[in-house]
């Protein structure tokens, strides 16, 4: 299962790329507006920081400016991945760029039959939001459920399905349960999967055991 990171902050996205355990990352235009970074420039810059897709949002609504919006964002990098909102002119959209050989993300997906409309477009990735649904009490993960099991039964659509506003490591590792291809995680839930307080407890027990014996592993 890939990871990415959603957020269009620089320093967080060092900080995490120095693990090697980020393979990508997410932004839309509220994280970007957050960054108070210009957003062709932060792009760039984190393009430059990953090697794999990062997710910049068009934000006209009309699809011939999507397509105009979604190729002036691909040439800023080879690992530009143009989102594109779930709707008609978005998939249209997503259609035209998909067919140009640029990698699109179709975000803002809520339901199975729009995750099924995108990966019909051509969609490298569709990003179901979770934590939206959950929060006006609907099962986020079921859905991932719902679209893991369409996408299975037809070989030929290679749609991602990329789960999105994550916010709980429970969430991670039910969509890993479930064989979800990726998921964007804000940066605290990401830091959030390394702890486990038994893990503390145990290392802090065996330094100072070691400790104890004097000895050390470099002079
Ligand atoms: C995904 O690409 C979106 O940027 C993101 O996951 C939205 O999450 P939110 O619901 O926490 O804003």
């Amino acid at each position: 299962m890939k990871f990415f990171v959603d957020t269009a902050d620089v320093a967080e996205i060092t900080d995490l790329a120095a693990t090697g355990l980020l393979d990508g990352v997410t932004t839309n235009p509220s994280l970007v507006a957050k960054s108070g970074r210009n957003f062709l420039e932060v792009i760039k810059e984190i393009c430059s920081l990953v090697e794999g897709p990062v997710s910049a949002e068009v934000t006209a609504i009309e699809h011939r400016q999507m397509v105009a919006e979604g190729r002036k964002l691909a040439t800023l990098a080879p690992n530009v991945c143009v989102k594109l909102p779930l709707t008609i002119d978005g998939l249209k959209a997503c259609k035209e760029l998909t067919d140009d050989g640029i990698q699109v993300n179709v975000t803002l997906c809520f339901s199975a039959a729009q995750a099924l409309l995108a990966a019909k477009a051509g969609a490298t990735f569709i990003s179901p939001f979770v934590g939206r649904l959950d929060d006006i009490g609907h099962d986020g993960m079921a859905l991932i459920a719902e679209i893991v099991e369409i996408y299975r039964n037809y070989d030929q659509l290679r749609t991602e399905v990329l789960v999105a506003s994550v916010r709980t490591p429970g969430h991670v590792i039910t969509a890993a349960r479930l064989g979800a291809d990726v998921a964007t995680l804000p940066p605290a839930v990401i830091r959030s999967l390394f702890n486990h307080p038994l893990t503390d407890k145990g290392l802090a027990a065996f330094l100072k055991d070691w400790e104890g014996t004097g000895q050390k592993i470099l002079d």
